[in-house]
């Protein structure tokens, strides 16, 4: 029986670990070339590895998606060793600075929107031309309950950049209507990887009482997602039609995807 994503090639940032790499694998398991691109030299051949143990060709380079040059010479790299990509996860992102809001250094602020905002800009302006090309394109931004109103407390550069990832992602959707470019994020609910363990280990006084006992009781109360949970609705969106959506990990609409593309 033929894959769904046989002939299709994907591209997952931050596929070095966590759902990036649970991701990456799922996408090769429905058929797709993968390549993956992460800062960690070692995470990413990794995951090259257990990539190619699916029978399928897939490639790594090692990129920060927030330094525009190194990107775009990953991004050549990659597309020049599997071919132009058809299916963009933007998946690489980092929940810090924490703590108090006016306390945040600026610097550090603007980094993490580089990161988590301007880097899957980047990453779409580089694949674009190609989905247009081919009339063809799937991009899943992923983002965070932590984007929703009222934000996550002493999280703010997590909590706006991914807001202006859901802004992003609606935004493109709108603009690419009927071009074949389906653009959707999905929030994967608390999930068990680091940076799950990350905020877990920020003290109260630092991340607030509220929030520190709330990461704490994911943990003890076993309420973290397992990394495949995103990353079986994301290659479902990455099969599907559905465009300009932003779909919660655990949702009635999640499991009906899923279940649709199973
Ligand atoms: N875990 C959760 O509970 C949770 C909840 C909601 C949303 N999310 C979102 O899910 C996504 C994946 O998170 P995760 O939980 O899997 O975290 P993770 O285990 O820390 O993995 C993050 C991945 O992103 C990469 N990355 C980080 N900064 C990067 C940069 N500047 N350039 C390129 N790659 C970079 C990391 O590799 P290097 O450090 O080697 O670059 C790693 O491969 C994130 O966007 C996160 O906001 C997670």
């Amino acid at each position: 029986m033929a894959l769904p994503l046989q002939a299709r090639t994907a591209l997952v940032t931050g596929g070095g670990r966590g759902i990036g790499r649970a991701t990456a694998v799922a996408l090769a398991e429905a058929g797709a070339s993968v390549a993956v691109l992460a800062r960690s030299v070692q995470e990413v051949e990794q995951t090259v590895e257990e990539l190619r143990a699916t029978g399928n060709r897939a490639a790594g380079a090692s990129g920060d998606v927030a330094d525009a040059a190194a990107l775009a010479d990953a991004l050549d790299r990659l597309t020049g060793e599997l071919g132009t990509i058809d299916i963009l996860v933007n998946n690489a992102g980092v929940s810090w600075p924490v703590g108090p809001t006016v306390g945040i250094d600026p610097e550090e602020f603007a980094q993490a929107v580089a990161i988590n905002l301007v880097g899957p800009l980047r990453c779409i302006r580089h694949v674009l031309p190609g989905m247009l090309q081919a009339g063809w394109g799937r991009t899943v931004n992923v983002t965070t309950g932590a984007a929703n109103p009222p934000g996550l407390p002493r999280a703010a550069a997590y909590s706006a950049s991914k807001a202006g990832l859901n802004q992003l992602t609606l935004n493109l959707a709108t603009e690419l209507a009927g071009t074949g470019v389906a653009v959707t994020a999905v929030d994967p609910g608390p999930v068990d990887t680091a940076m799950q363990d990350y905020m877990r280990d920020q003290p109260a006084d630092v991340i607030g009482d509220g929030v520190h006992q709330m990461f704490q009781r994911f943990h003890t109360e076993s309420r973290l997602n397992h990394p495949t949970q995103p990353a079986n609705l994301i290659t479902a969106l990455a099969a599907g039609d559905v465009t300009a959506e932003i779909v919660a990990v655990g949702s009635d609409r999640a499991s009906a995807l899923v279940d649709t593309a199973a």
